[in-house]
């Protein structure tokens, strides 16, 4: 924050209430003279941060107009590359020529971990939750873990990149240090907060004052990461390192392989892939589930959000039976930083579109000063989703994999995606693995695994690493086990 100089907080007091009054913003300012001194230099200071010639148009579309997501009319499912065995000649290829990229230290890991554990019924880093079956390791220990395990396999340092938010910066910053970062080099690791974006009072598009002395701000979406990478530097440390790829996932999936020498390679290599931009799906569980589904559209393909996806295209089906738009997005890709170069090229320019969500935003009445914390969604909060970066590469692929093997969010307290969900799958795909070798596991009549299997992955990063190792004969049924 600049020096106290009365004169220079007096020209730029005048210069920014001039750019509120012409938007129309003007209230930002109405408490302005009862703040301490160092209150009004916080303000002036997130006002001039704050472009409000931009956001007047955003207002405009967005929260005037109430423009909702465009869905096109001539949606496609998008084709992918089915999921068939590791050992086919295609899978050994791409296999090979992702493993090389990662020798060569060419591939980072990124997390976007910018949300709080709120569905969760916490309020701390979504990152620091307790994931595991039976020791409870936190999602940031499960990933780091992995990181760990892939560096001593290919022998080269795989930087992580992760994306925290405002609000859980210092605490993420903070539970990294309090457990060594996980047995990671702390110069390998590079967090970087998300982009903010104010909160827009739905009904008169006027921005909302969460302190007398502060405008209500929230994080700009996953799709921030994009703009984020280049605004804090992170690119620019990737390219000063080598790194030409970047495997993108949320922190939220402890199934999640942190690295995947098959999927780099099909990034790279496949012959209708120009390297950008790539995606993983799994086949739908139910037409409702909350995952975005993969589409075509005019020869592009797209993200549909779950919310946006036409009933009528949720509830189609096939004449085999299957959904027809059955691909659904697990929030995982392979980017390239060419492209995110590409992306961010034109700073002036949006990388992404934004989307508009309704949320309850306590706020200040500029009218009475009063606090007030409304019980219905009162604000319009914009995001960015980093899906729809996919359309904006020449050609990009997808591929399938299977859920038990790579998707088990913790996302809700309850239900679907919770703890209970995550644990479940977690054990089925230790389960799976220990059975490919032999061991005999117990599995209920749905033939779900009746037991509580942690497979670390320091242990093993594939089933294929369980070979050699001294494992049980037999899982009794309600077991508790930790390999
Ligand atoms: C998201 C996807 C959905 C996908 C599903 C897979 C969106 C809009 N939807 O749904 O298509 O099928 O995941 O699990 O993305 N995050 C940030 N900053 C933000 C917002 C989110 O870092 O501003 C991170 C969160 O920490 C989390 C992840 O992004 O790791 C997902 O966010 P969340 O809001 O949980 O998305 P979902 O609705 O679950």
């Amino acid at each position: 924050m600049r020096g106290y100089d009365p004169g220079l907080m007096s020209d730029r007091l005048s210069s920014i209430r001039a750019t509120l009054e012409t938007h129309g913003q003007a209230h930002l300012l109405a408490f302005y003279d009862d703040l301490s001194e160092s209150e009004k230099a916080q303000l002036l200071e997130q006002l001039e941060h704050i472009d409000f010639a931009g956001l007047e148009a955003l207002i405009e579309t967005h929260v005037r107009a109430g423009a909702q997501s465009e869905v096109p009319a001539n949606l496609q499912p998008a084709p992918y590359y089915p999921l068939r065995g590791g050992s086919t000649d295609d899978a050994v290829q791409y296999r090979a020529a992702g493993g090389d990229l990662i020798r060569a230290g060419k591939v980072a890991a990124l997390a976007v971990a910018g949300g709080q554990s709120t569905r969760l019924g916490r309020n701390s880093p979504k990152g620091t939750y307790p994931a595991t079956v039976v020791t409870g390791k936190p999602l940031f220990r499960v990933l780091a873990e992995q990181i760990v395990a892939n560096q001593n396999r290919y022998r080269v340092t795989i930087p992580w990149y992760i994306m925290t938010s405002q609000t859980n910066d210092a605490a993420t910053r903070a539970f990294f240090r309090d457990n060594n970062c996980f047995g990671l080099n702390r110069r390998n690791i590079f967090m970087f907060p998300q982009g903010l974006l104010p909160s827009i009072d739905a009904s008169s598009g006027k921005l909302l004052l969460s302190e007398k002395g502060a405008v209500a701000m929230n994080p700009d979406g996953h799709g921030g990461c994009i703009k984020a990478l280049a605004a804090s530097g992170a690119i620019h440390d990737m390219v000063a390192r080598g790194i030409e790829h970047i495997s993108y996932f949320q922190v939220d999936n402890p199934l999640v392989k942190v690295i995947d020498p098959q999927f780099v390679g099909l990034h790279v290599a496949a012959s209708d892939s120009s390297a950008e931009m790539s995606s993983k799906m799994v086949p739908k569980a139910h037409p409702q589930e909350k995952v975005g589904v993969f589409c075509r559209s005019d020869g592009k393909t797209i993200v549909i959000e779950y919310s946006d996806l036409p009933e009528q295209l949720v509830q189609q089906r096939e004449e085999a039976g299957h959904l027809r738009f059955l691909a659904g997005s697990i929030a995982i890709h392979m980017i390239s930083v060419k492209f995110v170069q590409k992306l961010t090229a034109d700073p002036l320019r949006q990388a992404l579109p934004y989307h508009r969500a309704d949320k309850t935003v306590p706020f200040i009445d500029p009218k009475t000063g009063r606090r007030v914390e409304p019980t219905q969604p009162n604000a319009v909060k914009l995001e960015m989703f980093v899906f729809d970066a996919i359309p904006l590469a020449k050609s990009s692929i997808i591929c399938e994999t299977s859920r038990v093997e790579e998707f088990a969010p913790i996302k809700n307290a309850r239900g679907e995606d919770s703890p209970m969900t995550s644990h479940q799958l977690q054990s089925d795909r230790s389960g799976a693995w220990l059975e490919a070798h032999g061991v005999k596991v117990p599995r209920d009549a749905e033939g779900h695994v009746a037991a509580k299997i942690e497979l670390g992955p320091l242990t093993a990063l594939t089933c294929d690493d369980l070979a050699g190792i001294d494992l049980p004969v037999v899982i009794q049924p309600g077991a508790a086990i930790v390999l």
